[in-house]
């Protein structure tokens, strides 16, 4: 695929014009370029935004992992393909190479068979960043199983409802998992989530932090000795383009969370290409992403876009700040990393602290800074592109979500000049649209809108699992047509794209994509809460945090709001995770609704940025009172 990197911005906009007038031509051009198929497509693409229905390859038989692994053992067999890099800096670094990751996938897809995993089963892994998180993955692709990635820093609860959801039959997990300088129960968890999941016949557990733990009779089986009895080789399942590859949940602004369905054709080219032009990626290189696999970024570009290139990779197990701030930093100057790929809540984190951190390393190897799952502002990206890039590695913002699949929206380095907060053009194949509240098509510069897209790429997920018709509500409904992302943009004089955020009740706190319904439902579950509604406000680290205004059944005295903070987190921690606790907590006697009993978020969310004097009209509220009073709440401790 080294023929198509793009080289300077003239070259990008001639790639881009045939990209949006023959995308057919556009994709098939890529899909013929060293990929296996152990069948051609009869049709590149049939689509309808009304049902909505996407196809792309219709016909092609192959398997992702021959792609991203069997293709390259003749050339780049004693190359490393996964370099995993330990929580604890004095354990050895691993070098998996292509030839060795090929033996482990099919030993652990063998130990998939002889578990009874066939062809469209789903098998949740629940695992820390461990190589065997990237191999069980690829194991399941092998054998056509569909896996479901849950974060492991997803609660019990949180784990048996996404279980359940797609009905698995199986779950990988470890003993435990390192973090910093803390280790973390995990089977513990999984035993707590799975005693609520009548589907799960098999749990596989990985060793990892050698604690004792608990095996149930039956249920249980340690992984090691099963893949020390199983071949290293298997055949590799035959699979449609379109059959489905994984499903992945993300939050919804209501309900439970929606587990967005990747399919694999389309999704293995787009996230080969995505990859390669924009990380500039050439042989050799190595390459490192900071997000988690049990993220889409690092489905897309940890596992499957950088093997699909024969990349090199490194899985980071641990955290940013231990042993100390320089990790990361000590990290790139130990492997020499080419492409630095992170999130903007870790650079603000890290921006805070000494710059000794960053420049007692050297840092010289990096030629490329990406950045995902947030706006970027302003300060954090000078300190990124000052401190680490030292003004010589382009940063690529990148703009895209679970359900896109791949990066939609990013610079090209060394061909489009970036612009501090911008993410600015729309990669290949990538059909935009800001829509205004009435339906229509902004067109021109400088306006700003309602992000839309209005041509089907390759990555897109086909639908939610087990409700389409939630799916096509959800992305397909607002606009007649398009896919509607939840974010709003701006386009700016010469075309450049800036997410200003979400549009809807999803609020992203350090990159993490969070629903306020969930998380609502769990405070109310606390006894002495009546109600809730949580918004989010700016946080000089996490770019949001969340604000929860509660309504208690009895109005308590306030030494008992201590603790009810307290158990409020702590509740929420059990239903979803820690990443959703709550900043502030603010008691309440009432929250402002319209007539029709819907609470207005609009109000809340100005009180909880502390912008009170510009409320807006709110004379339709039903209870118009209650803001006053929830200002003047908000002025005393929360
Ligand atoms: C939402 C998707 C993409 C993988 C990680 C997040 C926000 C993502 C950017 C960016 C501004 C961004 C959007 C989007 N977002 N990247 N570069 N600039 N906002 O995936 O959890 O599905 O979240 O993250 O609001 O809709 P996700």
């Amino acid at each position: 695929m080294s023929n198509y990197h793009i080289k300077h911005l003239e070259e990008y906009y001639q790639v881009y014009r045939k990209s949006i007038r023959y995308p057919e031509v556009f994709w098939e051009e890529v899909a013929e370029e060293h990929f296996v198929w152990r069948k051609r497509w009869d049709k590149v693409l049939s689509w309808d935004f009304t049902k909505p229905e996407v196809k792309w390859f219709e016909g092609a038989k192959l398997n992702i992992t021959e792609n991203c692994i069997d293709r390259h053992l003749r050339i780049r067999g004693e190359k490393t393909a996964i370099l995993f890099e330990p929580n604890n800096p004095e354990e050895d670094t691993q070098h998996i190479t292509y030839q060795q990751l090929y033996e482990r996938v099919n030993k652990f897809a063998n130990v998939l068979k002889s578990q009874g995993i066939k062809k469209g089963d789903r098998v949740c892994i629940y695992l820390p960043m461990i190589p065997e998180l990237a191999i069980s993955l690829l194991a399941c692709a092998r054998i056509g199983a569909i896996h479901s990635v849950v974060f492991a820093g997803f609660s019990a609860t949180a784990l048996a409802t996404r279980i359940n959801d797609a009905d698995c039959k199986m779950v990988i997990t470890s003993d435990g998992s390192y973090r910093g300088s803390k280790t973390i129960d995990l089977k513990g968890i999984v035993d707590e989530g799975v005693a609520q999941c009548p589907c799960v016949e098999t749990v596989l557990v990985a060793k990892r932090i050698h604690s004792e733990i608990n095996m149930k009779e039956g249920r249980d089986q340690w992984l090691q000795p099963l893949l020390d009895a199983a071949s290293n080789e298997c055949e590799p399942e035959i699979m449609d383009a379109e059959d489905p590859l994984f499903i992945l949940y993300t939050s919804g602004s209501t309900g439970k969370p929606k587990g967005m369905v990747h399919s694999t054709a389309g999704y293995m080219i787009y996230t080969a290409y995505t990859f390669k032009n924009v990380f500039n990626y050439r042989e050799n290189d190595v390459y490192w992403c900071t997000a988690d696999i049990g993220w889409i970024t690092g489905h897309s570009y940890i596992v499957y876009g950088p093997l699909a290139n024969g990349a090199t990779t490194v899985m980071f197990e641990g955290v940013p700040n231990y042993p100390d701030f320089g990790r990361f930093w000590e990290i790139v100057e130990k492997h020499k990393i080419n492409q630095f790929y992170t999130a903007p809540t870790a650079i603000r984190a890290l921006a805070k602290e000494n710059l000794d951190y960053v420049e007692k390393y050297d840092l010289s190897s990096l030629k490329v800074l990406g950045s995902v799952g947030e706006p970027i502002n302003e300060e954090a990206w000078h300190w990124y592109n000052d401190n680490v890039g030292k003004k010589k590695s382009p940063i690529v913002d990148t703009w895209w979500q679970t359900e896109t699949g791949g990066m939609m929206i990013s610079p090209i380095p060394y061909a489009t000049p970036t612009k501090p907060t911008y993410a600015t053009l729309p990669l290949p194949g990538v059909q935009l649209a800001l829509m205004d509240e009435h339906g229509n098509e902004i067109t021109g510069n400088q306006v700003d809108g309602r992000l839309c897209i209005k041509f089907p790429w390759p990555a897109m997920a086909r639908t939610i699992w087990g409700n389409h018709e939630r799916y096509r509500e959800t992305y397909f409904s607002a606009f007649k047509n398009m896919y509607f992302t939840g974010d709003g943009a701006l386009r700016d004089e010469v075309g450049y794209y800036r997410i200003t955020g979400r549009v809807d009740d999803v609020i992203i706190v350090s990159g993490h994509n969070l629903g306020t319904a969930p998380i609502e439902d769990a405070i109310n579950e606390h006894q002495a809460v009546a109600e809730s509604a949580i918004v989010g406000f700016p946080h000089d680290v996490k770019g949001s945090a969340l604000y929860g205004f509660v309504i208690l059944k009895e109005t308590g005295e306030s030494r008992k709001h201590e603790n009810l903070r307290k158990e409020i987190n702590q509740i929420i921690t059990e239903h979803i995770g820690p990443i959703a606790k709550l900043d502030k907590i603010q008691f309440t006697v009432g929250l402002p609704k319209t007539r029709s009993g819907k609470i207005m978020r609009r109000i809340l969310r100005k009180i909880a940025c502390n912008e009170t004097d510009n409320l807006g009209d709110i004379s339709t509220l039903l209870n118009p009172d209650v803001v006053q009073s929830i200002i003047d709440g908000s002025l005393v401790k929360k």
